[in-house]
């Protein structure tokens, strides 16, 4: 079977300060080598940000990114971080629009949309991330959330940017439940149908997140959209991150 490439991306969220990214990244990289046609990219809380950035330099197809931005270029906003704070530090991509920031910091589609258009403006890869509640998935309400989520966060966006969209099932994160690989493909077709719609191009990137462990990648990267994994608990261990990486589509 011919490799498709794929995306693992490792959202650390708020753990691993950079004495620790780095006892963390020596380890991981004893384990695991850059490979052509995969993209392992790392996203560390913003202080850790340099400290990575510094560690995975001049290795090809490793990256560093923002868990989170602001889209005003500067000013007066205590904790926040700008796209040119974030470049500044190393990054090269940012998450947007992940369910911590939408459901624990109330973040609107709006903002989302300015953050998205900020990034993009900026010279940053994007990881728009989508995805419903359970509620709304037991309402039969899925498609019209993650619709609804990417119209607006992605308004304005040209068909070239440097786009790739996770969808994350709000109940399947953190809880050890996961979409299965029929109901993730479902998702995945809607978000293309979307984005043909959008004008925006049908072959972008999309990613499944929502407790991806070593056990059930294999599986999930075995359905045709799913592009790769976006993953948080099972990326604080390197030697358990490193081998999720190992795992290839249909293997
Ligand atoms: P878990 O892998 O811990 O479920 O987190 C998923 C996630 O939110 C990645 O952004």
């Amino acid at each position: 079977m011919t490799a498709r490439p794929l995306f693992f991306a490792a959202n650390w969220k708020m753990h691993l300060a950079p004495g620790e990214a780095r006892t963390y990244l020596d380890r991981f990289l004893t384990m695991d080598a850059p490979r052509d046609g995969r993209t392992v990219a790392f996203f560390p809380p913003a202080v850790s940000l340099e400290a990575v950035a510094t560690r995975l330099d001049g290795i090809p197809h490793y990256l560093v990114g923002a868990q989170d931005l602001h889209w005003e270029a500067k000013g007066a906003f205590t904790g926040a971080t700008s796209v040119h704070l974030a470049r500044g530090a190393g990054a090269s991509a940012a998450l947007v629009g992940h369910s911590e920031r939408r459901h624990v910091f109330g973040e609107t589609d709006a903002e989302t949309n300015k953050k998205v258009r900020a990034a993009l403006n900026g010279g940053l890869l994007v990881i728009l991330c989508v995805g419903e509640q359970l509620a709304e998935r037991e309402a039969g309400q899925t498609a019209a959330v993650v619709a609804r989520q990417l119209r607006a966060g992605l308004a304005g966006v040209a068909p070239g940017a440097d786009l790739i969209v996770a969808y994350e099932p709000v109940w399947a994160i953190g809880t050890g439940r996961n979409a299965t690989p029929e109901d993730a493909g479902a998702v995945h077709q809607v978000i293309r149908s979307v984005l043909a719609e959008m004008g925006l191009p049908t072959d972008t990137r999309v990613l499944y997140g929502g407790s991806v462990n070593q056990g059930n990648v294999a599986q999930l990267l075995a359905v045709p959209g799913i592009d790769g994994v976006l993953v948080g608990g099972a990326s604080l261990d390197p030697e358990t991150w490193a081998g999720l990486c190992a795992a290839t589509a249909g293997s």
